[in-house]
């Protein structure tokens, strides 16, 4: 089999992912323009291969070698490209790191990303778990995608109701995944900004700097600091951010809780149902700062699992399994995982 000279064979993945567990990928290509995608979906061979997209990496257990073809999105870019009377309408190319992007746009003096500050992997990952943090969504202010249907080669676009946003979820994570390539992300950046202050730990911040009308690069610093007093960064503990989703359950079962654990944390959703807080579930069990093997239960945030040293995907999996037998023997309430596992 000849392939394009941009396809390597038995490619390490090890530092493409931040838990850094180790796999092999048989065949590997970073792609940087969809020139790149038009001709290996022209080969012969192309739809017989597995596939695995991609982005920076962070929200991804690999459980072990991976068959077929792994796709690395380097897609660059980033334009103004419309503006109305409400909104920065901002393009950006899916290979863009996301914090790298965000930034830009508030020096560029377009508000609206800054509590999505410092949220590691790329643009064109965000909308596929729609990243969240300090109360926003990235489908907030998401106006559309550029994708390419890869087993036609064809472009289209994902408006926000093709996509189905959900809590750390979309149609990416479902019956889309891995047949579409996320080329580029368009944003809509609200003229008449707002700073989204109602977290604690944002609003003791800000007092804690006296600030009383933040800007948007003010509430960019504010949760840069508080991720990084919770957070583990990858660059130096391998994780991929929270491990669970946080749970939502019916408002009876909620009310049972609630009289059993009178702190339990809890978040009224429009619907009725109740959020509850994962990382406070973990952390009654007794996991926080516990390790199973290679891997361990973050010390400042429960709900990040963390390597430390030489773990493999399998022993992430064993870690997650025993707390999420834990949290069903307390609470009787089901955990499910937040990365994708492949
Ligand atoms: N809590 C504990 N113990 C812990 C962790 C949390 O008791 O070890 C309690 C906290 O005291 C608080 C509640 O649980 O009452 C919620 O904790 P926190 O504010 O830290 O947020 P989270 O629900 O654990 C979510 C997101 C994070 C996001 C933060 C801030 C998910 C799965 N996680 O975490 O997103 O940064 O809120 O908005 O929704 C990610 O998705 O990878 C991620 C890091």
């Amino acid at each position: 089999m000849t392939l394009p000279d941009f396809v390597q064979r038995d490619a390490p993945l090890t530092a493409l992912n931040t838990f850094g567990l180790p796999a092999q990928a048989a065949l590997f290509a970073v792609i940087e323009t969809p020139a790149q995608l038009a001709t290996l979906i022209a080969l012969p061979e192309w739809s017989e291969w597995p596939r695995l997209i991609l982005g920076g990496g962070s929200n991804l257990i690999l459980t072990g070698d991976v068959a077929g073809l792994t796709l690395q999105v380097r897609i660059l870019g980033r334009e103004l490209i419309a503006e109305d009377s409400d909104a920065w309408q901002v393009r950006a190319g899916a290979g863009e790191n996301w914090h790298g992007f965000v930034q830009w746009t508030l020096e560029c003096g377009w508000p609206g990303l800054e509590n999505l500050a410092l949220i590691p992997g790329t643009v064109g990952a965000a909308p596929v778990q729609n990243i969240g943090a300090y109360g926003l969504e990235v489908a907030e202010r998401f106006d559309r995608l550029e994708a390419m249907n890869l087993a036609t080669g064809e472009m289209l676009t994902f408006d926000r109701a093709a996509c189905r946003f959900g809590y750390r979820d979309s149609v990416f994570k479902h019956e889309a995944a891995q047949r579409y390539l996320i080329t580029a992300v368009i944003f809509r950046l609200p003229k008449r900004w707002q700073p989204l202050t109602d977290y604690a730990e944002v609003v003791r911040e800000l007092a804690a700097r006296r600030i009383v009308h933040p800007t948007a690069q003010d509430m960019a610093d504010v949760i840069i600091a508080v991720r990084s007093r919770k957070l583990p960064d990858p660059t130096q503990i391998g994780n991929a951010g929270s491990f669970f989703k946080n749970p939502v359950i019916a408002a009876a079962a909620f009310v049972r809780l609630a009289a059993r654990y009178p702190d339990l944390p809890y978040y009224p959703q429009p619907d009725g149902t109740i959020k509850l807080a994962a990382g406070w579930l973990i952390e009654y069990c007794g996991w926080k700062g516990k390790s199973l093997g290679p891997v361990g239960v973050y010390e400042r945030q429960a709900l990040v699992l963390v390597n430390r040293g030489q773990a493999r995907g399998a022993d992430v999996l064993r870690l997650a399994q025993a707390i999420r037998e834990s949290v069903r023997a307390e609470f009787g309430v089901d955990l499910e995982l937040e990365p994708i596992v492949a």
